[in-house]
């Protein structure tokens, strides 16, 4: 059975949609940076172990990943899912980890990287919207992507409003992921990333339009 760490910095309500998706793998632990995310209850609640390490009390980068290296290599970790996590993560640490470890993000990649997407989109005007799940790599959200939900834009939306549907979208999408990977539907191989076997030429597309 696959073994699976959340790192988290916020409300975690992806965590929670992991949790109630009751995947074939297994949620191991949860690690937040920040000791006050709300995210850590819900794993509490869920019986699932916590650890709070805070980047704060690490000298530089470098050494607050090399603890969540070792946190993750303790509880021999197969798959690494970013839900909200707010920390930029060192080159190093993301080798450690490459093919093994994922990242929902709020925008269709390589569509608005960074912060403020639901704005930004707005700012734009662009009809479809969305979100993306790809591996991580050393580039801030540049990594393969493996899917996507994507929903039209509406005349009465506005950034609040865009971030709930893109949320809800989130929920979907991201347990049906973190499930393929559990099962094999989705690899990470030296070839490239296959899909049922077949090798994954563009993001699976989940529309809610
Ligand atoms: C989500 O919007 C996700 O796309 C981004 O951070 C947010 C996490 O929300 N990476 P939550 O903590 O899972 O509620």
């Amino acid at each position: 059975m696959i073994k699976i760490a959340v790192l988290v910095s916020g409300s975690g309500s992806n965590l929670q949609a992991l949790i109630n998706a009751k995947l074939s793998g297994k949620i191991v632990g949860v690690i937040s940076n920040k000791p006050e995310a709300y995210a850590l209850e819900r794993a509490k609640q869920a019986n699932i172990q916590t650890m709070v390490i805070a980047h704060q009390q690490y000298p530089h980068r470098e050494a607050f990943d090399d603890a969540m290296h070792q946190q993750l290599l303790d509880w021999d970790v197969d798959l690494v899912v970013l839900a909200g996590f707010m920390r930029i993560l060192s080159a190093k640490f993301v080798q450690a980890w490459e093919g093994k470890m994922i990242n929902i993000h709020p925008s269709l990649l390589p569509n608005y990287k960074g912060m403020h997407t639901h704005q930004r989109v707005l700012n734009t005007g662009d009809v479809y919207h969305g979100c993306t799940i790809h591996y991580v790599t050393a580039e801030l959200d540049a990594g393969q992507a493996l899917a996507q939900g994507v929903l039209q834009v509406a005349q009465h939306d506005h950034a609040t409003s865009l971030a709930q549907r893109v949320h809800t979208l989130e929920h979907m999408i991201y347990p049906q992921v973190v499930e393929w990977i559990c099962t094999g539907t989705i690899q990470h191989t030296a070839l490239g990333v296959l899909y049922r076997d077949q090798i994954m030429q563009k993001p699976i597309q989940f529309c809610k339009l």
